[in-house]
């Protein structure tokens, strides 16, 4: 991959703001519901969901959830498969799904079906972006930061094939597979 810095999409002050407003909504409607598990979908939530988290003025848990659907490609596969399940007991709890991007959609569904079998109480989701015109199954995303449109974007826990996860903007990366 080249060194040169990807090109600013959204920048560090629009995501932070972004996060605290998403933060606000969530206590909001929240409030009332004990027992809110939020459950980070690894590894590219990790650091929209420790924003999040920190941001959140209720009670709430954490819990991590890993999937796999790409390789190193930047095209999705379709075939969602689950990596690592929930460690703790999520049953009766509400449950906030928190994902970096939804794409085609086919992983946020296919968590949100494989989180109802644990019987939660309840089922939203949350992600920082979506790519709005790449949906190929119908999905609900009840906290979106962004919408943006058919790129790959990198950095705030987004990576291309490993790289640029840290940078603190989302950044647009040209895959050459794409
Ligand atoms: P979906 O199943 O097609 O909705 O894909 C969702 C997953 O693909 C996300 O959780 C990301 O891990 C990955 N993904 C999709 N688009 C991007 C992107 O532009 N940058 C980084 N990862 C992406
Ligand atoms: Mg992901």
């Amino acid at each position: 991959m080249k060194n040169e810095a990807p090109e600013v999409l959204i920048s560090e002050e629009q995501i932070q703001l972004r996060v605290a407003e998403i933060a606000e909504q969530i206590s909001e409607d929240y409030s009332r519901a004990e027992d809110l598990v939020m459950v980070g979908v690894l590894k590219g939530s990790f650091i929209f969901l420790a924003d999040l988290s920190r941001k959140l003025s209720i009670p709430r848990t954490i819990e991590f959830i890993a999937v796999s659907s790409y390789g190193s490609g930047s095209r999705s596969s379709g075939a969602v498969r689950l990596v690592m399940d929930v460690r703790g007991n999520i049953e009766g709890k509400h449950v906030l799904i928190v994902e970096d991007i939804v794409d085609t959609g086919h992983t946020l569904k296919y968590l949100i079906g494989m989180l109802k079998s644990h019987r939660p109480a309840s089922v939203k989701t949350a992600a920082l972006v979506r790519k709005a015109e790449s949906a190929e199954v119908e999905v609900t995303t009840d906290y979106l930061g962004f919408d943006i449109g058919d790129e790959w974007v990198v950095g705030y826990g987004l990576d291309f094939a490993e790289q640029n996860r840290t940078l603190p903007y989302i950044g647009i990366v040209k895959p050459t597979d794409r």
